[in-house]
């Protein structure tokens, strides 16, 4: 099809690598026309390595399309990537520094100082720091990451309240879809009529991500929210969508007490996007749910097409200032509806035009490798003046 971007999928038959098959497969700029997986898979017709687990049929070209190995050669050159975070680490880089623009998925670089961690409502300067990448100088290839599925949602009621009264408290207990641990994700018998009070480093993510996402670009890094933050994540016998409540102490920008009114129009007028018409994007971004007993997964996950997150139960808290409840669909809204939308933003800005720059002669000193940043989020990182490890 002629004006599409050519598309690749790494990690294509995962449960995120799915959902970017259903998502693109109608998409007016995106065309997938290049699927790869693990050596389990490669060589295979996609409809016989992938176990499709979707309620909407695996498109019948995919289908028939072959598995490739996951290696650049061949690959196309805007990429989306949903891989586990160990193998992201290492595979990444090679189709950023292979002249690639990788969007990913995995926690592998969100953290990493020139790495943008965006969310297109939220932070869309931050894609800056892509120009701070060493294979954006050599062959013009640079890596995009969308933060975990539970924080997305979090940060996205967030956002419109700190812009414009300030938040100095977060605390967050999540109820999290067994599909945000992939398939088979976790075992029935683990999960069916019970909680799991722990998701391996879901609180150090949700507590670090959230602050980066709402820090301020500075130059060439992103200073935190000074805010803090605390996350208690439990995984829930839910199919899809990620509860979150929610309590916030607010800060002074506003110069009045703020009022329940004050915080819904913040967030029904919250819509940054608008004026740019992004495919993906939702018309309201965070939607309230007025009812006393909403959200709910199960009837809220798919507003704005599972891209809106929803948000209720707003009322005041006897601890900190304001409590609520937010919903988002963790592998659409958390997964791979955002980075398509991070890959449709960065088409309007140009950035998926990939050419090798002609002009080499950067400073060295200007330079940050992914190799120097794969080296600092090995260790810790100082986040909102705590140190957290990555
Ligand atoms: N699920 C969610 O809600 C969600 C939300 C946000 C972010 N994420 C993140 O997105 C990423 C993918 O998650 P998922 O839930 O889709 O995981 P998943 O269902 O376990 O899928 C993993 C994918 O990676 C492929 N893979 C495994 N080893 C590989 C290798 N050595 N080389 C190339 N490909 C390999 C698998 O291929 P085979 O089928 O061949 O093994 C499969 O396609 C993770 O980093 C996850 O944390 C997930």
């Amino acid at each position: 099809m002629p004006n599409k971007h050519p598309i690749g999928i790494l990690g294509a038959t995962g449960m995120v690598g799915q959902r970017f098959i259903q998502l693109l497969e109608h998409h007016p700029w995106f065309e997938i026309t290049w699927l790869a997986a693990s050596d389990r898979s490669s060589g295979k017709p996609y409809g016989e390595a992938a176990k499709w687990r979707l309620d909407t049929p695996l498109p019948e070209r995919i289908a028939r399309m072959t598995v490739s190995p996951a290696e650049p050669a061949g690959a196309p050159k805007v990429i989306f990537a949903a891989l586990d975070a160990a193998i992201a680490r290492e595979m990444e880089p090679k189709f950023a520094d292979a002249g690639c623009a990788v969007v990913s998925n995995s926690s592998a670089y969100r953290m990493a100082p020139n790495v943008p961690l965006v969310i297109p409502e939220i932070n869309a300067d931050h894609l800056h720091l892509i120009e701070e990448q060493l294979s954006r100088r050599e062959s013009g290839g640079y890596m995009v990451t969308n933060p975990n599925c539970s924080t997305i949602g979090l940060v996205m009621a967030l956002k419109p309240i700190e812009e414009r009264f300030g938040i100095e408290q977060i605390f967050v207990t999540t109820m999290q879809a067994v599909s945000g641990a992939g398939y088979p994700g976790v075992p029935s018998m683990d999960i069916l009529g019970n909680v799991i009070p722990y998701i391996g480093s879901e609180e150090e993510k949700m507590e670090a991500e959230t602050l980066k996402l709402l820090g301020r670009l500075d130059g060439n890094h992103v200073t935190p929210l000074p805010a803090k933050i605390t996350a208690h994540c439990n995984r829930v016998a839910v199919e899809d969508g990620h509860t979150e409540s929610v309590s916030i102490k607010l800060g002074n920008k506003f110069g009045r007490p703020v009022t329940r009114e004050d915080i819904l129009a913040a967030w029904s007028e919250f819509k940054p996007l608008k004026p740019l018409h992004l495919p993906m994007a939702p018309e309201q971004p965070v939607e309230f749910a007025p009812q006393q007993d909403r959200p709910q997964p199960r009837l809220d996950r798919n507003r704005g097409r599972g891209m809106a997150v929803t948000a209720g139960r707003l009322r005041p808290c006897n601890v900190l200032d304001w409590k609520f409840t937010v919903l988002s669909h963790n592998t659409i809204r958390g997964a791979a509806g955002a980075a398509i939308l991070n890959a449709e933003l960065l088409r309007n800005l140009g950035k998926l035009d990939l050419e090798p720059p002609q002009d080499k002669s950067g400073s060295l000193e200007s330079k940050k490798t992914i190799e120097t940043v794969g080296g600092v989020i090995e260790g810790v990182l100082s986040v909102g003046g705590n140190l957290i490890l990555s």
